[in-house]
């Protein structure tokens, strides 16, 4: 890793600890992986839920996705909020008809991860929203996907690209931003 060259020995120490934390949560990320099956989120996602159809009605992102300016997590809409428009609307579609089936049962719709971070990693929409950041520079043009699928990368290189453009790129470098 060419970024630890350059630091304080103190600094290297922790480094270490986050190296050594990193690769243990790696081996046990990567089990996971293999028994969840999360990497291939888009294809079996639990019900055919269309991003282009709503972005041409004209329904923001952050209408579903209302986490963004308050909170770390974007939120994956509830089936209640679905309903809010799909009592009235294509109530003859098939998909619209499982749809109303979770909400009888009072169930939520087990939707499968498309990003995740791992845990060691700490990640905030609001901030990121509040300095002008669009959804698309970290996760491409959604408006025009049927189901949401991964088209940008989410490695340490990926979010440090970014940072290093930015005025206070020496705090935003800091380890400990991002690993906390
Ligand atoms: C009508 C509600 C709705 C709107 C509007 C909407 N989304 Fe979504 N979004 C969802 C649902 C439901 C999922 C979960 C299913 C899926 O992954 O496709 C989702 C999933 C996602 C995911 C993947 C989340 C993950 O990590 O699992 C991203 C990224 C996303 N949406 C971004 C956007 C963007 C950007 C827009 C605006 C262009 C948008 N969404 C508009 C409902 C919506
Ligand atoms: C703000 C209102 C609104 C919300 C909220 C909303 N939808 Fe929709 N949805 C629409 C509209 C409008 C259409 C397009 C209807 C048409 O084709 O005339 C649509 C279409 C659909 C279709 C396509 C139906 C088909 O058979 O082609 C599906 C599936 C769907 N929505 C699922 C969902 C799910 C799941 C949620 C919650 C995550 C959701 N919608 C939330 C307004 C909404
Ligand atoms: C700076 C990069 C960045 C921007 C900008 C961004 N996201 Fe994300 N998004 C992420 C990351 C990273 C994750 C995974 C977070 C995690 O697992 O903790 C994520 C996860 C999500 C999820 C899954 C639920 C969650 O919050 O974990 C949705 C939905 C989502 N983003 C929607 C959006 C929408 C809508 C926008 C624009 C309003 C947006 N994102 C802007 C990086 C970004
Ligand atoms: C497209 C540009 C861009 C990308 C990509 C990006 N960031 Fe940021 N990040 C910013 C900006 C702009 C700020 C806000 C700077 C400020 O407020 O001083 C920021 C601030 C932060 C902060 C400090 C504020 C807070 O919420 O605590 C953290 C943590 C952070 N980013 C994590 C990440 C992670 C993790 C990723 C990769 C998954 C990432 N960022 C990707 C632009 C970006
Ligand atoms: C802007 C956010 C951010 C900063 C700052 C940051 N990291 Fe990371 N780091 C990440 C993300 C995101 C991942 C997860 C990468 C993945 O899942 O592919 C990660 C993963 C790691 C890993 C796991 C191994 C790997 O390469 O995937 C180590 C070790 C690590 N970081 C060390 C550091 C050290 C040391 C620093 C300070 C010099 C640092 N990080 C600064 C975001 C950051």
């Amino acid at each position: 890793m060419r970024i630890i060259s350059g630091l304080s020995s103190r600094q290297r120490l922790l480094a270490g600890a986050v190296v050594v934390g990193g690769l243990v949560l790696i081996v046990a990320a990567a089990a996971l992986l293999v028994t969840s099956g999360r990497s291939d989120a888009a294809s079996e996602q639990p019900l055919a839920f269309n991003h282009e159809i709503h972005a041409q009605k004209g329904i923001q992102c952050q209408f579903c996705h209302y986490g963004v300016t308050k909170s770390p997590s974007a939120v994956i809409p509830s089936v209640e909020l679905c309903m809010g428009c799909h009592q009235n609307i294509r109530t003859d579609s098939e998909i619209i008809q499982e749809l109303a089936g979770y909400w009888e049962r009072q169930e939520p719709i087990p939707w499968k991860r498309v990003y995740e971070q791992p845990s060691y990693v700490y990640f905030n929409h609001r901030s990121h929203i509040a300095s002008g950041v669009t959804c698309g520079a970290c996760h491409g043009d959604v408006a025009s996907m049927t189901v949401a699928h991964q088209v940008v990368e989410h490695n340490m290189g990926f979010c440090l690209d970014c940072h290093a453009e930015q005025e206070n790129k020496e705090a935003l470098y800091d380890c400990a931003v991002c690993h906390r």
